[in-house]
């Protein structure tokens, strides 16, 4: 499974590329709300501390086809390794049918069922993103709703990525991983908790106490 990170925060994509383990970077309108910065100006930074796929998002005021279309393309033009994050709504998945004609890489967002995947993968999405800790907390089962798509991906080999979003802990990450995603973005916060483990700490302090006698 590959580790993207889910930030739009630079300080943290650095640190965290600087691991070795990640592959690409996820933003979203409100990760880059957070950043204090502007879309352009953080994107451009990104591209330069990650060689991997960047999601960057249409502006959520951006609904009608045309205008998705319009403004992804000049999304596109960034970077050659940038994708387009476009809502699962039917108009973005109109504008996904003909990006994907013109070979510009989509991720099909704000996905909270198997239609909404499959549907965002016949149009030609390069990627969807179920929101596990999202569905999570309107007491519906998150993970389960991975293990849902995988299955359908596997039994028609579709070729569009899943993207596990809205990690909240650990946990999820190996529920990702033991599900087959292909993916899981993480939270900075997420991964580093996830890199630790007390008996760890433990085990080094010990190493420390005994290697000193
Ligand atoms: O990848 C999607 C993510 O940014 C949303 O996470 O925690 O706001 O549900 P969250």
């Amino acid at each position: 499974m590959k580790i993207f990170i889910d930030t739009a925060d630079v300080n943290e994509i650095r640190e965290a590329a600087s691991l070795g383990i990640i592959s690409g970077v996820t933003t979203n309108p409100s990760l880059i709300a957070k950043s204090g910065r502007s879309f352009d100006d953080v994107i451009k930074e990104i591209v330069t501390i990650v060689d991997g796929p960047i999601s960057g998002e249409v502006k959520a005021t951006t609904s009608k086809c045309d205008d998705i279309v319009k403004e992804a393309r000049e999304i596109a033009k960034i970077h050659k390794n940038m994708i387009v994050k476009i809502p699962m709504t039917a108009e973005g998945i109109k504008a996904v049918s003909i990006l994907s004609k013109e070979g510009i890489k989509t991720n099909v967002t704000l996905i909270f069922n198997v239609n909404q995947a499959l549907f965002a993968a016949k149009a030609g999405a390069t990627y969807v993103s179920p929101f596990v800790g999202r569905y999570d907390d309107v007491s519906e089962d998150g993970m389960q709703l991975i293990y849902d798509i995988v299955d359908v991906f596997t039994n028609y080999d579709i070729e569009t990525e899943i993207i596990g979003a809205s990690i909240r802990h650990p946990l999820h990450i190996v529920e990702c991983a033991k599900a087959g995603c292909d993916i899981a973005t993480i939270p900075y916060k997420v991964l580093m908790q996830a890199i630790k483990h007390p008996l760890t700490d433990q085990g080094i302090e010990k190493f420390i106490k005994d290697s000193s006698k």
